[in-house]
C-alpha cells in the first residue's frame, strides 16, 4: 500500500473544515487548521472537543485517544502555517476565485504540495488554473459531516501522477473513508446523481396532484429515511437552489436538470426550511402516504435510475460505485443499479415514455431514455 500524507492543512474551519480537520487528526496526521476568523477556529477547535468527548463516553475512543487527537490539530490565521505540509484542503467560501487566489498562496509556501479543494460544484480545472503545476491540484469532496460520513469523492486532473493518485486513496482509506475516484464533470456522482430525487418530486409538486407532504410520505414508507421536501427544508432551500443551479448551469440547462419555479419561488419568499422555520414540509405535519404512493416512488426512481445510466455510459465509473456513492453519500436504501433490477429495465423505459407523452414540450427531453438502458438487459 502507498504511503500516507502526514502533515494535513485544512483551510476553512467552517462547518466542513472542523471536520475534515478532525479526521485526519483522528488518523494520526499532525494538522495545521487555518481560518481566517478566529471565532471561528476557536468554535472549530471547541467543537472538535465536544465530538470527540462524545465520542469517549460512547466507548468509541479512549480519553487518551481524545486529548491527542485534538493536540495534533494546530489553529492558525496565518497561511504561513502551511509551509512544509504535504496535503492541503481548502474548505472556504464556494467561489472559484477565492479557492484558487489561497491555494495559489499555499502554493508559493508549500512548493510540492497537493493541493486539494472541498468544492461541491465547482470545477477542479477552473481552480487548477493558475496555480504552480508542481502543485497538484485534486479535487476531494466530503460529505457533511465529514467526521461520520465515509464518502468522499476524489477528483483527479489527467495531469495528476500515478504516485499522487495512489497516496490520495490511501490516505483516505487509512482514515476510515471510502474514496471514489470520479471524473471533473457537475455534481461530480452524488449531486448529479441525486437531482432527480428531487427535481421529480417537484415535477410531480407542479402537477397539482399531491402535496410536499405526501410524496416526502411515499419516499419514507418505500425506506428512504427522509423524503425529498423534508431533505431540502434540512439543508435549506437556498443552499440546494444553488447547488440545482450549478449542476443545470454546468450542463447547459438540459431540462433534466430543471430548475422548478416552486424552488425560486421559496428561496424568493425566504422559505428555506429549518432555519427560517418555514420551508416545504416545515412546520412538519404527519400526512399518510396517498394510495398513488407506488407510482410516485416508481417516477422518482425511473429518473434516478436514468441519470444514474446517464453517468455510467460517459464515464469510467462502475455501477457498483454508483450504488455505493448514492447509499453511503446520501443514506438511500438502495443504488439506482439496484432500482434498475428491482424495477426492470423495460418497465423503466415505459415510465419514462408515458412520462415523455404527458410531459410539457419544454420538458419532454428531459424524460428521453438513456441509450445506455439497453445494456442494462444484457448484463
Ligand atoms: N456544508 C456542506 O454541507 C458542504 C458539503 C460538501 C462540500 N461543501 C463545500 O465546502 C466548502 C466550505 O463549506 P462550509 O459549509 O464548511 O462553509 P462555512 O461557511 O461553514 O466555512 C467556511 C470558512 O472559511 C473561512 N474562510 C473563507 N475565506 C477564507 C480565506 N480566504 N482564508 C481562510 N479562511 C477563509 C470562513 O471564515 C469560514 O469559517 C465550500 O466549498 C462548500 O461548497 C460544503
Amino acid at each position: 500500500m502507498a504511503a500516507t500524507y502526514t502533515r494535513v492543512g485544512v483551510i476553512g474551519a467552517g462547518v466542513m473544515g472542523r471536520g475534515i480537520a478532525q479526521v485526519f487528526a483522528q488518523a494520526g496526521a499532525r494538522v495545521a487548521l487555518v481560518d481566517q476568523s478566529i471565532a471561528a477556529l476557536e468554535a472549530a477547535v471547541s467543537g472538535i472537543g465536544e465530538t470527540l468527548d462524545r465520542a469517549v463516553s460512547k466507548d468509541r475512543i479512549s480519553g487518551q485517544d481524545a486529548k491527542e487527537t485534538l493536540a495534533r490539530i494546530t489553529p492558525s490565521q496565518r497561511l504561513s502555517s502551511l509551509a512544509g505540509q504535504d496535503l492541503v484542503i481548502e474548505a472556504i467560501v464556494e467561489d472559484v476565485t477565492a479557492k484558487s487566489e489561497v491555494l495559489s498562496e499555499v502554493a508559493a509556501l508549500a512548493p510540492l504540495a497537493v493541493l486539494a479543494s472541498n468544492t461541491s460544484s465547482l470545477r477542479i480545472s477552473d481552480i487548477s488554473s493558475g496555480i504552480s503545476a508542481e502543485n497538484p491540484v485534486i479535487g476531494m469532496h466530503f460529505f457533511n459531516p465529514p467526521q461520520v460520513m465515509k464518502l468522499v469523492e476524489v477528483i483527479f486532473l489527467p495531469t495528476t501522477p500515478t504516485q499522487v493518485r495512489e497516496r490520495v486513496v490511501a490516505t483516505l482509506q487509512a482514515a476510515g473513508k471510502h474514496p471514489i475516484v470520479c471524473a471533473d464533470t457537475p455534481g461530480f456522482i452524488v449531486n448529479r446523481c441525486a437531482r432527480p430525487f428531487y427535481g421529480e418530486a417537484f415535477a410531480i409538486l407542479e402537477e397539482n396532484t399531491h402535496s410536499a407532504a405526501e410524496i416526502d410520505a411515499a419516499m419514507t414508507a418505500a425506506g428512504y429515511r427522509i423524503g425529498p421536501f423534508a431533505l431540502i427544508d434540512l439543508i435549506g432551500a437556498d443552499v440546494h437552489l444553488a447547488a440545482t443551479e450549478g449542476v443545470a448551469t454546468g450542463f447547459d440547462n438540459h431540462p433534466r436538470y430543471r430548475v422548478f419555479d416552486a424552488l425560486r419561488n421559496a428561496v424568493n419568499a425566504g422559505r428555506l426550511g429549518r432555519k427560517s422555520g418555514s420551508g416545504f414540509v416545515t412546520p412538519s405535519e404527519v400526512v399518510a402516504a396517498p394510495d398513488e404512493a407506488a407510482e410516485i416512488v416508481q417516477r422518482i426512481e425511473v429518473m434516478l435510475v436514468n441519470e444514474a445510466v446517464t453517468l455510467w455510459e460517459n464515464s469510467s465509473l462502475s455501477r457498483g460505485d454508483i450504488d455505493t456513492a448514492m447509499m453511503l453519500g446520501l443514506n438511500f436504501p438502495r443504488g439506482p443499479f439496484a432500482m434498475a433490477v428491482e424495477i426492470g429495465a423495460a418497465q423503466v423505459r415505459d415510465t419514462l415514455a408515458r412520462l415523455h407523452a404527458a410531459a410539457p414540450a419544454a420538458l419532454k427531453s428531459r424524460y428521453d431514455p438513456a441509450p445506455a438502458l439497453d445494456r442494462l438487459d444484457a448484463q
